[in-house]
């Protein structure tokens, strides 16, 4: 065990969580890794624990290794829970999303900042029964400010183009949407659709972790795309952005301040500091 670990719970700890979206498995970029099958009350989870130049760095391929998972079907409170007994305080997670806005165009990432929920049999709380009480959790400001600026500053260090807003409309899936369901998103103010951020980034707040969305668009969604829609052209579009997405999580790391000073980390405070059961 080396020095900069903590140890509890008999697993390899660290605070920095990456959460490879579609097409993001590959945790090649650290090294010394370990795997550890993390226990929750929600089933267990396999994370990878490496280090990037001595950092310990979680990563989580969010749809399982080789997108088993559809989203649907995706352990997010397992996922959020998994990280957080490793002792992740700062989650980076990454999503491939169509875009509504012409502004936003394939290639390029967006650092969401919003998000409109159309998801529909996903559990959004840890805090469902018994005595852990019920949180109504406040999403003012559902992705940590604080954390999108440092991946704002990483990549405007690396000269690599980023839009610092966007509102991100999660469905349910699998499917793709249909063009009236889009035009109705586009009304509502939504500017990305994605099928992964809610309740990923419900459940890391009321687990006190800072969280960021780094999405990439893939596409213009169905009706504003002249084409339809494959998982084979997001993934095409994810495989040519990879590397960028990759230097940018690097950099973000790098640039990482040891410690936290936004309000994330004092989510549940005024809710009687009731930590998801951990
Ligand atoms: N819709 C929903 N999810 C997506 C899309 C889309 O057009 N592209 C990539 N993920």
């Amino acid at each position: 065990m080396k020095s900069y670990h903590n140890y509890n719970g008999g697993y390899e700890m660290a605070k920095i969580g990456i959460i490879g979206g579609t097409g993001v498995y590959d945790p090649k970029m650290l090294s010394n890794i370990r795997e550890e099958n993390v226990q929750t009350e929600f089933g267990a989870i396999n994370v990878k624990v490496g280090e990037y130049h001595g950092v310990p760095v979680a990563f989580l391929p969010r749809h399982g290794e080789g997108h088993a998972l559809p989203p649907h079907k995706v352990n997010f409170r397992g996922n959020i829970m998994a990280l957080k007994k490793l002792g992740v305080e700062r989650i980076i997670a990454t999503g491939a999303v169509g875009s509504l806005n012409l502004e936003m165009r394939p290639g390029e990432f967006i650092l969401v900042d919003q998000f409109i929920d159309f998801t529909k049999t996903r559990i959004q709380t840890f805090f469902e029964e018994g005595d852990k009480g019920v949180v109504h959790i406040d999403m003012t400001e559902p992705y940590c400010s604080a954390l999108r600026k440092i991946v704002v500053n990483a990549a405007k260090n690396l000269e690599m183009p980023i839009k610092t807003k966007g509102t991100y409309v999660c469905t349910e899936g699998p499917r793709f949407e249909t063009p009236a369901e889009i035009k109705m998103y586009s009304f509502l103010g939504g500017d990305l659709v994605g099928m992964t951020s809610v309740p990923e980034v419900v459940l890391a707040r009321e687990a006190e972790m800072c969280y960021v969305t780094i999405a990439m668009v893939t596409n213009f969604a169905a009706g504003i795309s002249p084409t339809p829609l494959t998982h084979a052209e997001v993934l095409d579009a994810i495989r040519k952005n990879n590397e960028n997405l990759k230097k940018l999580i690097i950099r973000t790391i790098e640039e990482m301040p040891q410690q936290r000073d936004c309000a994330c980390q004092n989510a549940l405070k005024e809710l009687g500091s009731l930590g998801p059961g951990i």
